[in-house]
């Protein structure tokens, strides 16, 4: 029970952001939750709560929980100074997580989704980060609404498997005419196939579960988007092995 009674999935915690948030409802939660939220356009799976004082602001789990991993390597890999853009910002839980920890950065969180960006703003908003921007309607299937300004860095976390491969076509098109050159950095969070790491039974599970509910979806083969980005000018310049079996790359600017 969390303190205003209401019953709290175990997997739902509290992550330095949030801290001083309002109570969560917890509607549903789980690490990858098997259906998605419906965000209008097919989205985000696992960011199930609301908060109660800010019903916009949705809660997810995962997002939570990965937060201070992906941060670090953030953290090392990032420059001081610059301008970022993140693509598919859901929550905007990272966003704020993010942009308050590395605060020399100008941090653009955007999402097709109206439902994540207003979600976006109202974790914006109720934490003040002053380097976070107002979310973007930024949708990789359409170059339309693609900012046009020089990026020191694009952030795309968990998108590339929940959406088709034309999606992780469009980022990486993105990416190579927004990028600066030399060193712009692209950096991608998730789970991947890799031709010589057995797949990992949960992963499998997720990949099943993600075709059903959409063929076009499931987990990208790590070698094609390293042959897909090379096509783009980006060469993959880390792996590393994150907690449940994700990965977080960075492609450089050639
Ligand atoms: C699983 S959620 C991840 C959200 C957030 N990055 C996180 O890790 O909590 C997938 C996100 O991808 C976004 N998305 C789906 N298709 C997209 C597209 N074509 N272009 C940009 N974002 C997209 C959805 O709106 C959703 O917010």
């Amino acid at each position: 029970m969390n303190p205003t009674g209401h019953k709290v999935n175990r997997c739902t915690f509290h992550s330095p952001v949030i801290r001083a948030r309002p109570p969560a409802r917890t509607i549903k939660s789980s690490e990858r939750a098997p259906r998605a939220i419906s965000f209008g356009v097919k989205m985000m799976d696992s960011a199930v709560s609301t908060s109660a004082g800010a019903p916009d602001a949705l809660i997810s789990p995962a997002a939570e929980r990965n937060s201070a991993a992906i941060l670090e390597v953030l953290r090392a890999h990032l420059p001081a100074r610059g301008r970022v853009l993140e693509i598919a910002a859901g929550s905007g839980q990272h966003a704020v997580a993010f942009a308050a920890a590395l605060p020399g950065l100008d941090w653009t969180p955007s999402d097709p989704s109206p439902q994540a960006r207003a979600s976006i703003e109202a974790w914006r908003t109720h934490t003040g980060v002053a380097n976070l921007r107002p979310a973007q309607a930024v949708d990789m299937l359409d170059d339309a609404n693609w900012p046009s300004e020089p990026l020191n860095a694009i952030v795309c976390i968990n998108m590339i498997h929940i959406s088709p491969w034309t999606a992780a076509e469009g980022l990486m098109q993105l990416a190579e005419r927004s990028l600066m050159r030399p060193g712009g950095l692209l950096y991608l969070y998730g789970p991947y196939r890799e031709a010589e790491v057995p797949l990992a039974p949960s992963n499998a599970a997720f990949d099943d579960s993600l075709k059903a509910r959409d063929p076009a979806w499931g987990l990208r083969d790590r070698g094609e988007i390293e042959t897909l980005a090379r096509s783009h000018g980006l060469a993959l310049t880390l792996r590393r092995a994150m907690p449940a079996n994700n990965l977080s790359l960075i492609f450089r600017r050639i």
